[in-house]
């Protein structure tokens, strides 16, 4: 048996179909057993832009044809597929190319494996670290997880230099995609990244923690910071560039203009945080602005945050397209944090509550529970018996203006925040009620 990689790539609607048609007909061959996939991404077409975008992913084969016996199969499922060949780089309903076939070198007039640029394609580069980082190239004579640590990743201080180069790559037709952050990144965070790496073709995110967001008896001065450690796992995660600002680049001494989504900024988490929404919609107004990306990604853990941002940029015209991504767990459902860094051993075990309180509302829901007031009790209850921590509120609101129901119906929005010690954790679950 040998172990081959192929690339798939699609840039004829509808493209996920023949994506997943190939793949299915490549594991129905004889021979050939698929043994993983990578992820889907949205690229760029090479060489003549006025194609249109691509969908690739790589798969891992064993598969006992040899290689030209491989290669004309892959041909018929092209064939199949409706692939019509119309010279290099034409759009085409489905590609396939055999990346990599055991660690063979093969040039004839049939077949050149290594595929020659394969190394230079993105995709190919992350869809393989995705799935087989120890996979040797043998022309290179590299593995494919320290061909993809290889790549450039830019560090960009200033928001001039950060503008003119994301709009110079805009302008060459690149799709953006930004992740703000104020670093001490998690997996929260990286989940925001690989998203943003499947639907673009630049990821940018942005390290700055934002002293306008935090009240004076906040913990700005002690909000954790790592930046050689942030380095690391942003490019390992595939980040192209990182805007890294000093504070006094983004706000001058006579700073002065500010950003307030008024009204749903009041309630939740704004009733105990006075100013931290203001701080918030601020710098994310100037940090579209100074990045011009076409998505932008946010974490479903700071949903108040999630609604506000998306008004902002409604209410303000501003052209960007706002993902925001589900909450990532540790293994006993607490949402990752910078902030989980402060809890002591007690503290974080006992910090999974909160989520298990969101189940409990959740369970209570289908029971067929619809008063508002009897689920944040038996939720307050429920952490009370469980942990030392202190409630600071539990709210069930609508989803469109963040205000306190009564009575469930619709979509709802179930958002708390509690104190372990001194560290303040959030959480929050929204659900569709019949
Ligand atoms: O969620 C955060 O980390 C911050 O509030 C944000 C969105 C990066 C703004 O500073």
């Amino acid at each position: 048996m040998n172990k081959a990689y192929i690339g798939l790539g699609s840039n004829i609607f509808p493209r996920k179909f023949f994506i997943e048609s190939a793949l299915r007909k490549i594991a129905l061959e004889k021979g050939i057993t698929l043994k993983g996939r990578s992820s889907v991404y949205d690229t760029h077409p090479i060489g003549n832009s006025l194609q249109g975008r691509y969908l690739n992913s790589v798969v891992e084969v064993e598969t006992s044809l040899g290689p030209h016996e491989l290669l004309s199969r892959l041909l018929r499922i092209e064939k199949t597929l409706g692939r019509v060949r119309q010279g290099k780089n034409g759009p085409r309903t489905i590609d396939l190319d055999i990346l990599l076939y055991g660690d063979r070198v093969i040039r004839d007039n049939n077949i050149a494996i290594p595929h020659p640029r394969m190394h230079e394609r993105d995709f190919v580069i992350f869809g393989m670290n995705e799935i087989s980082p120890m996979a040797i190239h043998p022309v290179l004579n590299m593995a494919i997880g320290d061909i993809h640590n290889k790549r450039q990743m830019k560090i960009i201080r200033t928001p001039r230099e950060a503008h003119s180069y994301v709009s110079s790559l805009r302008q060459k037709g690149r799709r953006v995609g930004f992740v703000p952050t104020m670093g001490c990144l998690h997996e929260g965070h990286l989940s925001l990244v690989k998203k943003a790496r499947c639907e673009n073709d630049v990821v940018a995110i942005s390290i700055f923690v934002n002293p306008a967001q935090f009240g004076p008896r906040e913990d700005y001065k002690r909000y954790p910071r790592n930046f050689i450690e942030d380095k690391k796992l942003a490019k390992r995660a595939g980040v192209d560039i990182i805007f890294y600002p000093d504070t006094k680049n983004m706000y001058t001494p006579t700073h002065s203009t500010y950003v307030d989504a008024e009204d749903i900024s009041e309630n939740l988490c704004g009733r105990f945080r006075p100013g931290h929404f203001r701080g918030v919609a601020t710098v994310i107004a100037k940090l579209f602005n100074i990045i011009p990306a076409d998505n932008v990604y946010f974490g479903q853990k700071d949903a108040q945050q999630a609604f506000i941002i998306k008004r902002m940029a409604r209410d303000l015209n501003i052209p960007v397209n706002i993902r925001i991504l589900p909450t990532v767990r540790e293994k006993d459902g607490l949402a990752t944090s910078s902030r989980n860094a402060y809890l002591s051993k007690k503290e974080r075990r006992e910090a999974a509550v909160l989520f298990k309180s969101l189940l409990l509302a959740k369970d209570l829901i289908r029971g067929g529970e619809r008063r508002a007031a009897n689920i944040i009790k038996r939720m307050k209850d429920s952490i009370n018996k469980n942990s030392s921590a202190k409630i600071e509120y539990i709210a069930i609101v609508d989803t469109a203006g963040l205000k306190d129901i009564k009575t469930l119906k619709g979509e709802v929005l179930i958002a708390l925040a509690a104190y372990f010690g001194k560290t303040r954790l959030i959480d929050n679950s929204i659900i569709k009620v019949k």
